[in-house]
């Protein structure tokens, strides 16, 4: 039998319009929009009615680049699949894209069954995987293949942590070309990590243990470095590039110059880098510990760029990059040597609040609001329409949120499984109200009534913008 929703009264926001319409879901997909009390809707009858009045009618937020339960540093990020996702979706998103991990010597199928163990089942809301690769090899390469005909089809490379998910640029030539051939994004972590741990085991050697000195020893200038010789080792390949965590003006230049040619070349940038800088990675007692992650915050003059970066389209997407690090008992294991902190923050539940901040600041209109965390990441990576937008045919992910509703953001309310907010204290105009996800409540008026094993794997197609 079918059921059917009417979200009624609200303001709906997607990345191209701005309509007072009502919506009506069956069966967990958008059947139809219609102008408030038009005659079309108000023929509609349904088994649940939403009051939206006085709320934005969102899509639920995309989240292209998570990392639950990701091993780390001789530890996990904090956050499962279960806390991690239900978090997500009290802020707002409702669909994340997580990495599953290739350990060296082994296949990518091993690691991407190993992380499918670790969702299934657990997830409130929707997800889908990116594939780290961390030993290219004849065998992944034509295993690459076969993932994206399946619905995996990004591959995140690292020209960064040596020893750990480190590619070389011949490795990389090799995964580029692969893609080039079938369909598949690279994204690549662009930090030179051979230059970075030369100068890591200089500033250790100097007695320079504090937090502060993980921003100083991975410069500027080996973020932009290595995001031009990512830039460059497509164009030789031929294929298309995605450049995650995007902090230094100088690599947003080389996407923007990439960009300016017609080049594929995408770039992401994440909340930390829009709204903290060195200044909180220089906190003192080691507290910059809960700041430290790769690439790192920046001087915050940056800043500016990366919003500029966002308004002109030189930038794309904006993702968490949640990596969550309990401050007690993880970041602490870098206490006297910052190299052992580990590296990442929490944000997957704040990143649609902090974006609607940036639209009140004047950042960002609000329709750019939708695209940079909606749309556009579910059209990078192949998801559009059926996340990302309202509208016909596309899966009832919706949010309503609610725009004057102010909040102060603390660990003392979050969701997130970990025991710091990188935001404490932080004051924000603009809340989640309510989320569907296909049709489902998963917060009603903010109580939550969502329920681990709701979320579903999405296979995606390829990249929608190729
Ligand atoms: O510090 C970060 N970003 N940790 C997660 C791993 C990565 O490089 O994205
Ligand atoms: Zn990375
Ligand atoms: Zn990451």
């Amino acid at each position: 039998m079918s059921h059917r929703t009417l979200i009624q009264g609200g303001l709906v926001v997607t990345a191209t319009d701005e309509v007072h319409a009502d919506v009506l879901i069956e069966n967990g997909q958008v059947a139809a929009l219609a102008g408030h009390r038009t005659d079309t809707a108000r023929s509609w009858t349904a088994d649940r009615v939403i009051d939206a009045r006085d709320r934005y009618v969102i899509p639920g937020g995309v989240d292209a680049h998570t990392h639950m339960e990701l091993p780390f540093g001789g530890t996990a990020a904090s956050d499962t699949f279960e806390t991690g996702t239900r978090a997500a979706a009290w802020g707002g998103t409702t669909t994340i894209i997580d990495f599953a991990v290739q350990s060296p010597g082994r296949s990518l199928r091993a690691g991407l069954d190993a992380w499918f163990a670790k969702a299934d089942g657990n997830c409130a809301i929707d997800y889908a995987f990116h594939l780290i690769v961390s030993d290219v090899n004849a065998h992944t390469l034509r295993e690459m293949d076969r993932l994206v005909a399946e619905g995996v089809s990004s591959f995140k490379l690292f020209m960064a942590y040596p020893g750990v998910f480190y590619s070389d640029d011949g490795q990389i030539l090799r995964a580029m070309q692969r893609a080039s051939g079938n369909g598949g994004l690279i994204m690549m972590h662009a930090e030179n990590g051979l230059a970075i741990d030369v100068l890591v085991e200089q500033a250790l050697a100097r007695g320079h243990t504090e937090p502060r000195y993980h921003g100083e020893v991975r410069k500027v200038l080996l973020e932009a470095e290595a995001t031009h010789r990512a830039i460059q080792l497509a164009r030789v390949a031929g294929a298309p590039l995605y450049v995650v965590h995007v902090s230094a003006q100088e690599a947003l230049a080389e996407v923007a110059a990439a960009r300016a040619r017609d080049l594929p070349v995408f770039g992401e940038t994440c909340p930390q880098y829009l709204f903290l800088s060195t200044d909180d990675l220089a906190r003192p007692h080691f507290q910059g510990a809960k700041y430290v992650c790769s690439t790192p915050l920046r001087p915050a003059e940056h800043q500016a760029a990366l919003w500029r970066g966002l308004r002109t389209n030189a930038l794309q997407v904006v993702s968490t990059d949640h990596c969550p690090f309990c401050f007690r008992g993880q970041k602490e294991l870098g206490r006297g040597d910052f190299s052992k902190i580990p590296n990442g923050l929490p944000g997957v539940e704040n990143r649609m609040d902090l974006l609607h901040q940036a639209v009140l600041d004047g950042h960002l209109s609000r329709r750019r609001w939708i695209e940079i965390a909606c749309a556009s990441p579910a059209r990078m990576f192949g998801l559009y329409p059926q996340k990302g937008t309202i509208a016909p045919g596309s899966d009832a992910d919706i949010v309503l949120y609610d725009p004057h509703a102010e909040q102060i953001v603390s660990a003392g309310t979050h969701h997130m499984n970990v025991d710091y907010s990188a935001y404490e204290g932080r004051r924000i105009t603009g809340r989640v109200d309510t989320v569907l996800s296909r049709g489902h409540l998963v917060l009603d008026r903010r109580r939550y009534t969502g329920r681990a094993g709701h979320g579903t794997f999405v296979p995606r197609a390829t990249c929608q913008y190729l």
